[in-house]
């Protein structure tokens, strides 16, 4: 398994640590900081299911209960902010398709700790 740092570098950097697009940019606390309040486990399923994590998908996941990852912090994130609203990466699984979710969870980790501060912890795992 790929850690976390190499699959960014390969799979992530291209929008993720360039500055012409949409995309939260590495390390940018400001971008990052409001993602986070929804937890981990959410930025997970927004980077596995891309843009379809749509708010039905993301009801749907909270009526499950969802038994992969824990939504219970979905709720968070769903406000009426367009400018502070998670829509899911714009790729599924980041573009990496042979990444399986192990690795897609050690790279969002990667991306998250990324932009911590000393005085945030963002160890939410
Ligand atoms: C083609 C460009 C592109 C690539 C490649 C890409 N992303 Fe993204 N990603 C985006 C954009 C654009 C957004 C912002 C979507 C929004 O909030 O509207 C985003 C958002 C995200 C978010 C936040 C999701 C949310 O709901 O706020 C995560 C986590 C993420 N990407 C992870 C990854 C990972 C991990 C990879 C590599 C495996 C990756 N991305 C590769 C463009 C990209």
């Amino acid at each position: 398994m790929l850690d976390g740092r190499d699959i960014f570098v390969k799979h992530c950097m291209s929008c993720h640590l360039a500055d012409n697009n949409s995309a939260p940019q590495l390390a940018n606390q400001a971008q990052w900081s409001w993602r986070v309040k929804a937890g981990v486990d959410f930025l997970v399923n927004a980077t596995i299911m891309g843009p379809e994590i749509n708010d039905e998908l993301r009801q749907e996941a909270l009526d499950a209960g969802n038994e992969r990852y824990r939504v219970d912090a979905l709720q968070t994130v769903v406000t009426t902010d367009d400018d502070q609203r998670s829509r899911g990466c714009a790729v599924k699984r980041g573009g990496c398709d042979e990444c399986t979710d192990a690795e897609i969870i050690a790279v969002v980790k990667y991306m998250v700790q990324a932009a911590a501060s000393d005085n945030t912890n963002y160890s939410l795992w």
